[in-house]
């Protein structure tokens, strides 16, 4: 029987992310499946055939100790999905920056390396922006995220000098979309479009997460969505299983906030034909391996 470790954190329940719909799916398809903490020395990673990495949401604050868990999984030659390589390229939003190069749509974006004397007032005049959002180039779930303005920024230095000493920095151009619509993650397995879910925040905050109070329904989308969806994914160069490409949409065009091949909640819940057309990925891998 194939073991599958659905990697997780210590902070997350088994159930996170709805994935207990997945391993349910996996567990009657025959595999055998366990959830494991990724940072649980006692794991012997390469006794799995697979390694789905989930819910590792505290990565963003043991950057040291999840860089250590990547080489390990990859000396011990472990099956990971995604792959390592895509891993450590997704983990910094630098990506942005290539893809836009190729051609994507991103959210306007100014990269801050970790330890620079950058001014955020200076930043948001030479852009012209009033209003801007402030984040580490490394997070999830909004980790360390803010909103800024020009006629606030200058009591924001403090602050904004204290996260860039600590960490390369990112600031974009609001998008007001995000409080009038919300932000729309197309979900794509083995490259193809699975489902799609609209998250927006009733509360009137700027973060969508559930965590500040976020909702999220899963919507049709139009088939313009999904084209240009799957140009943005074309545009990736590295191997992926699964993606969920988070968009705002602005007069009908998709400009990309984050492209997430990492450990994304998948919506499972929401679209549970999404369980099966992930599964079906899975058996079709071992059944050419
Ligand atoms: N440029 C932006 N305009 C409007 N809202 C934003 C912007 N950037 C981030 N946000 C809000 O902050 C949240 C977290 O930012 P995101 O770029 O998705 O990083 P992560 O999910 O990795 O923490 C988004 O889901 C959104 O609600
Ligand atoms: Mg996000």
């Amino acid at each position: 029987m194939k073991k599958i470790a659905f990697a997780t954190c210590n902070d997350a329940p088994a159930h996170a992310a709805d994935d207990h719909l997945l391993s349910k799916y996996l567990q009657k398809e025959g595999f055998e499946v366990e959830y494991a903490v990724w940072n649980n020395a006692a794991i012997v990673w390469e006794a799995f055939d697979l390694v789905l990495i989930r819910s590792t949401w505290d990565y963003p604050q043991q950057m040291e100790a999840w860089q250590k868990w990547l080489q390990l999984l990859e000396e011990k030659r472990v099956n990971v999905w995604n792959p390592v390589e895509t891993i450590r390229w997704n983990m910094h939003k630098a990506y942005l920056e290539e893809l836009k190069k190729k051609g994507v749509p991103i959210v306007p974006t100014v990269f801050v390396e970790k330890g620079s004397g950058a001014n955020l007032k200076d930043i948001l005049e030479e852009q012209e922006w009033w209003k801007a959002v402030v984040k580490p180039c490394v997070s999830l779930g909004a980790f360390h995220t803010w909103q800024t303005d020009m006629a606030t920024v200058e009591q924001q230095q403090v602050a904004f000098e204290a996260l860039v000493a600590e960490r390369d920095v990112m600031i974009q151009l609001f998008m007001p979309e995000i409080q009038t619509v919300g932000e729309w993650s197309l979900m794509f397995f083995g490259g193809e479009f699975s489902h799609a879910v609209l998250k927006s925040n009733p509360t009137g905050d700027f973060r969508i997460q559930e965590h500040h109070g976020g909702l999220n329904h899963v919507m049709q989308v139009p088939n313009s969505f999904v084209s240009q969806a799957s140009d943005i994914l074309q545009a990736v160069d590295l191997p992926h299983h699964y993606a969920r490409i988070d968009v705002l949409e602005r007069a009908g065009k998709l400009f990309l906030m984050e492209l997430e091949l990492i450990e994304p909640s998948l919506f499972f819940g929401l679209a549970e034909e999404g369980v099966k057309r992930f599964g079906e990925g899975i058996k079709l891998y071992f059944s050419t391996m």
